[in-house]
């Protein structure tokens, strides 16, 4: 695929589990791969002379029985910085193959709460060593909150390995309500791998850890009620990558995330579940600000992905919202969030009117028609971005499935088995229902406080989970007042206070 044009920012989301890489103004990453590196175990076996001594992403996953394998961010932090390295390597010269990075900026997703000396060390190796044009460094949350188009809602982040709870009241962080819980997506392989040795299980390949992440990924599901699990087969055929066959009983499938609403099930006696975690949150800020929150949860990471997942959510979460005492009415109302909305489509449609040719640096006039460089006639490839507003949304048709068991809506149709009855779906039966990213309830007066909880709690759920981030990244990378933003080296140089500029300024 050609390069965007230059000046469109590089979008780098550097996970624990996955790295996420691509261009500003594009529906989704151009490349997704394990952030692993892998170096010889033994050196014999490597006769290739072309052979590396160090292997990134999907090329270590491939050779992954002759490698020693890191993992270099566990739960969010940098352990390795050298693997860290080579893994910009992989990405701006494997993957992207740039060869002049002085033409490109880059918009960098960093974790919440990096430490000041790391991000100035990453600004640091971006333009010393890869010399980017320009660099922006932003928090997760925020660009999760932006990719279901928000600018305040409570942002439940969750990835491979840790959970976010974090709120945000116009483009800014709630610093001190945010709740970081040691739960994610690395907690249910655990878990499944234990459950599986229990029955006996044991998955014996170099791979063994993918294996366990696509059987999770594949077939997981939660259940609305662990105490009255659905009847289901007693066993699950699950096909192996050597083409062979394992048994695994079916309760496995719901057991294993289970341990995100129950961490004691791994003995983590002192990790909050996600809706303590948001009880806690809340906790921390003015009750005014409440009403609106439980009405912009927002979900975002892989980690939140399984089928059933709302559901069961908002079941653990109702039930602990009395501990809050009373929920005032809301201050900022809804058409408040829906009006920021409106600014940032608005500042979206100016785009670009000229620039130059990524192959042969020509100066020239953009128009929507134009594909093709007049000089050199080298394919031009224009950002193009959309952010849904609410209006759009309603009119736009979704299939959603029901089952053909219990005839309940499922708004997962990729799903294996019912969230509400637990059998396997073989089929869907379809229904045409308004894809609504908001579901519109008026504002409940307090007086009735058991009654209308329920009702507070509305969910902003992105199309892709896992890639919510670099899809907010990838809407605000491209919009021309977000990109003044940007900061050269020089700028980086004389004021690094500029990298922790506060991005609700363009709001
Ligand atoms: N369909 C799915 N069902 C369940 N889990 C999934 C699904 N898809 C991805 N995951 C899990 O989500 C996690 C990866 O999500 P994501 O890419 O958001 O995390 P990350 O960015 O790599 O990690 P982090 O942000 O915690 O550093 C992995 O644990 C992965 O197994
Ligand atoms: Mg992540």
């Amino acid at each position: 695929m050609a390069l965007p044009l230059p000046g469109t920012p590089i979008i780098i989301d550097i996970g624990s589990a996955y790295v996420k890489i691509g261009f500003a103004g594009e529906p989704g990453p151009r490349f997704v791969f394990p952030c692993i590196t892998g170096t010889e175990k033994y050196k014999s076996v490597m006769v290739d002379v072309s052979a590396r001594s160090i292997y990134v992403g999907n090329d270590v996953s491939r050779m992954r029985g002759v490698l020693k394998i890191k993992h270099p961010i566990i739960r969010g932090e940098i352990m390795d910085w050298d693997s860290y390295y080579e893994i910009l390597n992989y990405i701006f010269y494997s993957l992207l193959r740039i060869e002049d990075l002085s033409i490109y900026p880059v918009f960098y997703c960093e974790s919440p709460f990096m430490h000041k000396e790391t991000k100035e060390f990453i600004a640091r190796v971006f333009f010393e060593t890869h010399q980017v044009r320009s660099l922006i460094m932003m928090p997760t949350p925020l660009l999760s909150l932006f990719s279901v188009g928000l600018t305040s809602g409570l942002v439940i982040e969750s990835g491979d390995g840790l959970t976010w709870i974090v709120p945000i009241i116009n483009g800014t962080i709630i610093q001190h309500a945010v709740q970081k819980l040691h739960l994610a997506g690395v907690d249910v392989n655990h878990n499944l791998k234990s459950l599986l040795m229990r029955e006996g299980i044991s998955i014996t390949s170099s791979a063994a850890d993918e294996i366990l992440q696509d059987i999770k990924e594949k077939n997981c599901y939660f259940v609305l009620d662990p105490n009255k699990p659905p009847k289901t087969g007693e066993m699950f055929s699950v096909p192996m990558p050597d083409g062979s066959v394992i048994k695994v009983p079916t309760y496995i499938l719901f057991q294993a995330p289970e341990v995100l609403f129950n961490p004691g099930m791994l003995g983590y006696g002192n990790v909050m579940n996600i809706p303590q975690g948001i009880i806690e949150c809340l906790r921390g800020i003015d009750n005014h600000y409440w009403h609106d929150l439980l009405s912009h949860i927002v979900f975002s990471g892989g980690n939140l992905s399984y089928s059933g997942f709302q559901e069961r959510f908002e079941s653990e979460l109702d039930p602990l919202l009395p501990q809050l005492g009373k929920i005032p009415k809301p201050v900022a109302p809804l058409s408040a969030v829906k009006s920021e909305l409106i600014k940032l489509q608005a500042v979206e449609i100016s785009k670009k009117k000229e620039d130059t040719c990524p192959h042969c640096g020509a100066f020239i006039h953009l128009s929507d028609e134009i594909e093709l460089c007049p000089s050199c006639e080298g394919v031009l490839v224009l950002p193009e971005i959309k952010i849904k507003t609410l209006g759009e949304d309603k009119q736009k048709i979704k299939e959603i499935g029901k089952c053909t068991h219990c005839n309940k809506d499922i708004a997962d149709t990729e799903s294996l088995f019912c969230p509400y009855c637990g059998k396997p779906i073989d089929s869907f039966k379809t229904v045409d229902k308004p894809e609504e990213i908001i579901e519109k309830t008026p504002a409940q007066e307090f007086s009735e406080f058991m009654e209308s909880a329920t009702k507070i709690l509305k969910f902003f759920i992105p199309d892709n989970l896992q890639f919510a981030i670099f899809n907010g990244a990838a809407i605000l990378g491209s919009l021309p007042s977000f990109q003044q933003l940007f900061i050269t080296y020089d700028q980086f140089q004389t004021n690094r206070e500029l990298l922790y500029r506060d991005i609700s300024e363009i709001l």
